[in-house]
């Protein structure tokens, strides 16, 4: 990030560690100033008066309102569609491109797109360059969703207090969502990480990521229940750091109504199987892929996991903005 501004972030593959342990610095900053009313507004004048614009294709909670919040704690306009697939001019026929040829003439700095297709955020990048205006990835379909992974491995980071020398199991729907494959390139660039891969047959991880995975030399195996990863985990070797779970995306599926038991269902029971200073991440919205009883486990660090995303955000939208 030194030197060269990075002007779009379409994927996890375009960070290389010392962009990641920047990015984290200035994260860790705003979130020490963010405790106090004082601090809140020294970063405001950084971004002052900058514009963003939120499109977005595909529902979102978290995401959306966490780029908003951080756009006007850093001082920014936010002007946005959610359900633009019905609420923009998608619905007359309008194709992507056109959208952002015309959004960028009312002089954005930033837009902020999720859309259904993989690839579209690269597409929306080619024209956004022209006009001088940042693309974020925020979700291409089944294709990537950086800005989540940098949270994510932030998330591990601030938790375990390292990202070398971790055992994580990525586990649930591995084969539709996108958030478990940009996090794993993510965690590729470091040393010693193993990863076991936790899902039924037919939603297993691509090819794509398991090639990268060889090509990078980074140790990795694939499980089809959770509890045969976690069960003599230590003798194994895998005395498991990270579960990171991820809810079954039906909306993408041809059957959506298939149904993967209650082995997919993290419970108390299971919890007991994980050792004391590990982590249960995910990225929510869960369904009912994790039980409620599970949320007072200290292990269960999703909701401080979706706290940390603002903070993570404000340092990317300073960095690509400044
Ligand atoms: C994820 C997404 O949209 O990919 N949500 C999020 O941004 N936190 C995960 C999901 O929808 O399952």
């Amino acid at each position: 990030m030194k030197g060269v501004v990075m002007r779009h972030i379409l994927r996890s593959q375009q960070f290389n560690r010392t962009d990641i342990e920047e990015l984290f610095k200035a994260t860790d900053t705003m979130r020490k100033a963010f405790k106090s009313s004082l601090g809140r507004v020294q970063f405001r004048p950084r971004l002052l008066g900058k514009l963003m614009f939120t499109i977005f294709y595909e529902p979102s909670t978290r995401t959306r309102f966490s780029f908003a919040a951080a756009a006007i704690h850093l001082g920014m306009r936010v002007v946005g569609t959610d359900n633009a697939r019905e609420f923009s001019s998608a619905i007359k026929g309008e194709t992507l491109e056109d959208t952002i040829e015309v959004l960028c003439q009312y002089l954005p700095d930033v837009i902020v797109l999720r859309h259904h297709e993989a690839g579209a955020a690269e597409r929306a990048a080619l024209i956004g360059e022209r006009h001088g205006v940042s693309i974020i990835n925020a979700g291409d379909g089944k294709g990537q969703h950086p800005t989540q992974a940098l949270l994510d491995l932030y998330t591990i980071k601030q938790e375990l207090g390292r990202t070398d020398d971790i055992k994580v199991v990525l586990g649930g729907d591995l084969a539709n969502g996108r958030t478990a494959r940009s996090l794993v390139y993510l965690l590729s660039k470091y040393k010693g990480v193993r990863l076991i891969f936790v899902s039924p047959p037919e939603l297993r991880i691509g090819g794509d990521i398991k090639s990268h995975l060889i090509e990078h030399k980074v140790r990795f195996e694939e499980e089809t229940f959770l509890l045969d990863a976690l069960l003599h985990a230590e003798t194994l070797g895998r005395d498991i750091d990270v579960v990171y779970w991820t809810r079954v995306q039906r909306e993408r599926m041809e059957n959506p109504g298939a149904n993967f038991g209650e082995s997919y269902r993290i419970t108390p029971e299971i919890m007991s199987h994980l050792k004391q200073d590990a982590i249960l991440m995910h990225p929510l919205p869960r369904v009912d892929e994790i039980a409620k009883e599970v949320d007072s486990d200290p292990r269960a660090a999703y909701f401080r996991q979706a706290g940390y995303g603002m903070y993570v955000r404000m340092a990317l939208l300073q960095e690509i903005l400044k």
